[in-house]
């Protein structure tokens, strides 16, 4: 017997926010009971795109007014700590919310001290694991045909704020969610660091995880072209080698994996309309029952940025970075101390634009 729906609340109606909104609208297991933005007028688009749920510009005033299960917020980076402080004093039961899940290490753990004590689940949305390509892989990884699996990688174009915790995210569930013990990395290029997505242009690391295998991960102007893939923010590859073969993701074009059984390659692209619906779902799943934790929950995040943020660490103090991280100073403070300000070196013709205006 479907029981009541969970009452959601939606801060924040840009890109994200509506697709987290339509999202919860389209399942029976949720009612969108409220969306706040500050933009009186972005606020009624929305409204009339969204079957006209409860509207303000004030969230803390529309949090009053719905007593609602699930507080979600999508803006900028910026904006984290503040808004996960009014979802946990909302009483909402669980706060979804968008990547990266801070700016620096000290945010991070402030808000997982915050939702910890106030026993508030937590979910961010790497929702791209759910692409059937990226499923795929997964499935040949963790079936055993690649043998021992020795290295995950991953390498994107886009810089690192804006993708490299969907890169780990995706590692780390290729390689078993295994701890990460340490990682080293280096950066190069100054251009986005004063982006929305405070970034290096470029950074490259590696990562040592528990169980003995090695992640590499890239991201921004040096990364290597995935020449299959046209579309620019697409441009990236996530994959794992084994003893006896490969799989891997395309983030725009598919999949494709050798093993013992032979080559195969199969479709699949990054789309907001598929992905979010059973992100949203297991949301549900969370909150009927406290063992169904979401794949995409907070804790996993945290393990997900600490592995950033652990390699502008390295950048910053030249050398191996040991994991869990402490509190510190914030990393792209630091980053923005000592990077040089030589131009980055691009892989690809059109990073030239991307990167070096
Ligand atoms: N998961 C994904 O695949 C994916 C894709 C794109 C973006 N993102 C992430 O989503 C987040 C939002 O991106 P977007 O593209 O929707 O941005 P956007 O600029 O389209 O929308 C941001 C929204 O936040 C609101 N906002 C800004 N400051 C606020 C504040 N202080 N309080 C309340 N609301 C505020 C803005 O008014 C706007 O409605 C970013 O963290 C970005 O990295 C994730």
């Amino acid at each position: 017997m479907p029981g009541t729906p969970y009452k959601v609340v939606v801060v924040g109606l840009g890109k994200r926010g509506r697709h987290h909104a339509a999202a919860f609208r389209g399942n029976p297991r949720f009612e969108l009971a409220g969306i706040a933005t500050r933009d009186a007028a972005a606020l009624a688009k929305a409204a009339a795109e969204l079957g006209s749920p409860r509207t303000s510009t004030d969230a803390e005033a529309l949090c009053r007014e719905v007593k609602h299960d699930v507080f979600c917020f999508c803006t900028p980076p910026r904006v984290r700590l503040e808004l996960i402080g009014m979802g946990i004093a909302s009483g909402a039961r669980l706060v979804a919310y968008e990547k990266p899940i801070a700016l620096s290490m000290n945010e991070a753990i402030e808000i997982r001290g915050h939702v910890r004590t106030a026993g508030v689940k937590t979910v961010v949305s790497h929702q791209h694991r759910y692409g059937q390509h990226y499923r795929k892989a997964q499935e040949i990884i963790a079936s055993g045909a690649l043998g021992r699996v020795h290295t995950v990688y991953a390498h994107a174009e886009g810089w690192m704020m804006h993708l490299m915790t969907h890169l780990v995210d995706l590692l780390r569930w290729y390689n078993g969610d295994a701890e990460a013990e340490w990682v080293m990395a280096q950066a190069a290029g100054r251009g986005k660091l004063t982006d929305n997505h405070p970034s290096p242009d470029f950074i490259a690391g590696i990562i040592h995880f528990a169980n003995g295998v090695r992640g590499s991960i890239e991201c921004g102007a040096g990364a290597p072209d995935v020449p299959e893939v046209d579309y620019w923010w697409r441009k990236n590859l996530v994959g794992a080698r084994g003893t006896q073969g490969f799989a891997e993701a395309l983030t725009g074009a598919g999949w494709r994996a050798v093993t013992p059984q032979g080559v195969q390659a199969g479709e699949g692209c990054m789309n907001y309309d598929l992905d979010m619906p059973p992100y949203v779902d297991q949301i549900a799943d969370w909150l009927d029952d406290d063992a169904r934790v979401h794949p995409c929950n907070g804790e996993s995040a945290h393990k997900g940025f600490e592995i950033a943020m652990g390699m502008l660490r390295s950048v910053v103090a030249r050398g191996q970075v040991a994991l869990p991280l402490g509190p510190g100073e914030p990393e792209l403070e630091a980053l923005a101390r000592v990077l040089p300000n030589t131009p980055v070196l691009v892989s690809i013709e059109e990073n030239r634009k991307q990167y070096l205006p």
